[in-house]
This record gives structure tokens, sequence and C-alpha cells, in this order.
């Protein structure tokens, strides 16, 4: 079946097999190129290794079926490389030593980019509680959460500094 998406902001045409999931198709292919960011782990909507956007909204791509895609908008790692939020999540990460293997983490990045975005719209910011909710459907083997808080923390706090700023320069 033909599925047409805009993928990270361009038109995509692609074959999938019937019941294929979102995360097989943007992974798996056939169609080039692969979002490899997108990790396969338990595909039971569970870990949250396979998260993506979807119409801005986060989702396991391994319990979303490629043709719910169809019509809409699908947003990768790789789609905001170079975003400069997602540039001071990823940089707050490394700072904060909170990425061991790194299987989990374009997942979390893209949970965290999503919660930071609403609320830089909304004008608020998450404190830890917000934050450790934004993560729960992120599951972490080997560095835990402790790490991944104080860094996406740090960035709402910058965040809010350049706020700030922003306002005292009006
Ligand atoms: S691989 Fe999708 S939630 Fe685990
Ligand atoms: S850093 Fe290894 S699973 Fe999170």
């Amino acid at each position: 079946m033909k599925i047409a998406v805009k993928l990270n902001g361009r038109n995509r045409e692609w074959e999938a097999a019937p019941g294929a999931t979102l995360l097989s198709v943007l992974r798996d292919g056939p169609q080039e190129p692969r979002m490899t960011s997108v990790k396969r782990g338990c595909e039971t909507g569970d870990c949250g290794a396979c998260t993506v956007l979807l119409d801005g909204q986060p989702v396991n791509s391994c319990v979303v079926a490629a043709a719910r895609a169809h019509g809409h908008a699908v947003t990768t790692i790789e789609g905001l490389l170079g975003d400069p939020l997602m540039t001071m999540l990823q940089a707050a990460l490394v700072e904060h030593a909170a990425v061991q293997c790194g299987y989990c983490s374009p997942g979390m990045l893209v949970s965290l980019y999503h919660l930071l975005r609403e609320c830089r719209a909304a004008g608020t910011t998450p404190d830890d509680h917000a934050i450790r909710e934004a993560l729960t459907g992120n599951l972490c083997r080997c560095t835990g959460y402790v790490k991944p808080v104080a860094a996406a923390a740090a960035v709402a706090a910058a965040l809010a500094a350049m706020r700030s700023t922003e306002a005292g320069a009006r």
C-alpha cells in the first residue's frame, strides 16, 4: 500500500506492507534514507525507544500502524538535528553524563523536546516532576533517570533565563 507522509518536513511516499508498523517502515525501509535514530526495543509500546512525533505528539512508533501516518507529519531525531532546542538538549545530556549505551537516548530526546517546546510555547518552566512525567514512557537500563532529569532541568532553566532576558529587553 502507498502511504503519503510529511517526514521531517518533506513530502514522501512510502510503499508499505499492509499491517506494517510505523517503526518498521521508518527504520527498515524499503525507502531510503532509513531513520535509524528510531530504535527497536520491546515492540510492545513499553520502552519508548521508538518514540517519534506524529503531528507533533510523541507516539511509540512500534504500536502505530504505518497506514495511520497517511496524510500526517512524522518527525524523527534526523529532522530535528540543528534545531536550537534539540541542540541544547543533546549537549545537556552529554554534559550531565546522561548517556551510556545511548539506545534510549533518541526516544528520550524526542519526549524531552516535546515537553520543552510545549512549555516554551506556554511560557512555563517544567519542574522535575513534569520532566519525570514526560519520561515515564522512556525506559533506560544503564543510566537511569537522575542524570537525564538533571539535564532537562538545566535546559529548562536556560530557556527560562533566556525568556527573562528577552522580557527585560522589551
Ligand atoms: S520499541 Fe516501541 S515502545 Fe519499545
Ligand atoms: S543509556 Fe543505555 S538504555 Fe539508556
